[in-house]
Parts: structure tokens; C-alpha cells; sequence
């Protein structure tokens, strides 16, 4: 392998991105649905050979932690080392001590990447796909109410897991056909208690839907270099 250098990803590399990425998973894949906001928000890192975009990995940035997303390598290029190259410059790069990402609780790739960089495991969370509603609609529908409740130690939040500490919105709860549910305002809604039949939603809940493992490295704990891009 040539050398394989990691810069920011611009807005010129929309379409060649987009086409690496496009087969990525059996459905496809999301990175063209967010390619803009991901170049003008956090930081977008690409790995290039030779001229050519082989990898990428997005970093959300919020107060007191980064987030990981989007790691994807070149079909044809894999098992080179260019996802550990990647992860391991995002974290060199981040400024937060705390680093957290999610992987599909089946892949299997990316877990063994992550755990060997020193990735813990602290949460899992179920996705059960369906119709995404307003959560305003469904508030309405149900005529759920403002309840105080105590949260469990995460949720998640537009595919971003944070701690319990975050969340500043009302919790509401009412009843789903003939059950209680207790829902966070978040997108897709995160579900403390209950199901929502064929609607869209997260929770701890392992009834139906896809588990994903929620990952956390201290970067304080561990040898990593910092650098600027
Ligand atoms: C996951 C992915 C990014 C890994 O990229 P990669 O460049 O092939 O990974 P690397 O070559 O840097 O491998 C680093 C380590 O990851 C693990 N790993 C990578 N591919 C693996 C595989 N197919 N099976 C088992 N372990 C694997 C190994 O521990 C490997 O270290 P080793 O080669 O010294 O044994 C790549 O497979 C990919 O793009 N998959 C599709 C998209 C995806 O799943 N992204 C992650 C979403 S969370």
C-alpha cells in the first residue's frame, strides 16, 4: 500500500464520497442524506491514496464529548489498516476527553476495530424502524402528559447517544393501546417505557427492532498523541 494521508473532506468530494459509500450496507447507506451538514459541521476526514478517496470518518463535537460516525472504507481497500488509520487520527484530533460512537451489535468489523483501540462498552440500544411522526403530532394524538420521571443513565438523540444529564425537555407519558408509555422529545422519539407498534423509535427495550452498542473511550486514560490536521 502507497501512502495514505488523512485530510478534511470537501465539499468537492460530494460525488466520489457518495459513490464509495453508496453500497455500503445491504440498504444502502445515509452519508449522501447529511454529506453538507457534515462538511460544514464537526470535522469531515477523508483517507486518500494516490489521489483517490478510500476512506472517511465524520466527528460531531459537543461540549463535553465527541462523537464518531460514518467510518467507511473502500470496499476494495479494506483489512489495510486505513479504519484503524482513520479512527485512531479523529481521535488524535478531537479535543474532548471523552469519545463515544455506535456500532450495529452484528458488526463485527467495526467492533473488533473499536475494542482494539481501547473502546468500552456502556450501553445498547434497540432501533425499531417504522413511520418516523412529529413528536408534536404524537403528543397531540395521545394526549400524553408532562410526567416527572427519572431517567436511566442514556438515551439517544438523532443517532447521538448522550447521558441522562443532557436531556432538558419534558418526558410525557400517557397510553399506547392499553399499555403506558414514557417518551423522551427526541428524534426518532426515545421510548423510557412501552412500545410504539409500527411507529419509528429507539429504547432499551429488546422486544423487536436492531441492537446497536454504544462504545466510549476515554482519551485521558490512554496514550493518544494530539495533533491538528
Ligand atoms: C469497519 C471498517 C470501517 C473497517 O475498515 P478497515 O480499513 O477494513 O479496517 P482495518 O484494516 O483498519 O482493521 C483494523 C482492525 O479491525 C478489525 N477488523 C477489520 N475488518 C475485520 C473483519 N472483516 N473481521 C474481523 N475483524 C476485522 C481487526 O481487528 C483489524 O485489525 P487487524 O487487521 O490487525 O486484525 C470497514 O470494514 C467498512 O467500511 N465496513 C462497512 C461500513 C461499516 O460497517 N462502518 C462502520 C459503521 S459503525
Amino acid at each position: 500500500m502507497s501512502v495514505v494521508k488523512v485530510v478534511r473532506v470537501l465539499r468537492k468530494d460530494n460525488v466520489d464520497v457518495c459513490k464509495m459509500t453508496e453500497k455500503s450496507f445491504r440498504w444502502g447507506d445515509y452519508i449522501n442524506d447529511v454529506f453538507d451538514d457534515w462538511v460544514k459541521n464537526g470535522v469531515f476526514l477523508k483517507a486518500v491514496e494516490n489521489d483517490k478517496i478510500v476512506g472517511i470518518i465524520h466527528v460531531k463535537v459537543f461540549k463535553d464529548f465527541v462523537w464518531f460516525e460514518g467510518l467507511r472504507v473502500h470496499k476494495d481497500y479494506r483489512r489495510k489498516g486505513i479504519g484503524r488509520l482513520l479512527t485512531t487520527k479523529a481521535m488524535e484530533i478531537s479535543d474532548g476527553k471523552t469519545i463515544r460512537l455506535l456500532i450495529h451489535e452484528h458488526n463485527k468489523p467495526s467492533m473488533a476495530l473499536s475494542t482494539s483501540l481501547g473502546f468500552r462498552q456502556i450501553d445498547k440500544i434497540y432501533y425499531h424502524s417504522g413511520r418516523e411522526r412529529e413528536f408534536s403530532k404524537v403528543v397531540e394524538t395521545l394526549k400524553l402528559k408532562k410526567v416527572k420521571v427519572d431517567l436511566q443513565k442514556g438515551y439517544m438523540d438523532g443517532w447521538t447517544w448522550h447521558p441522562k444529564e443532557h436531556y432538558k425537555n419534558p418526558v410525557y407519558s400517557g397510553i399506547f393501546r392499553g399499555k403506558r408509555i414514557v417518551a423522551l422529545e427526541t428524534k426518532p422519539l426515545f421510548l423510557i417505557e412501552g412500545s410504539m407498534g409500527s411507529m419509528a423509535y429507539v429504547s432499551h427495550n429488546k422486544d423487536a427492532g436492531s441492537g446497536f452498542i454504544v462504545f466510549e473511550l476515554d482519551k485521558s486514560k490512554h496514550n493518544v498523541q494530539n495533533t491538528k490536521l
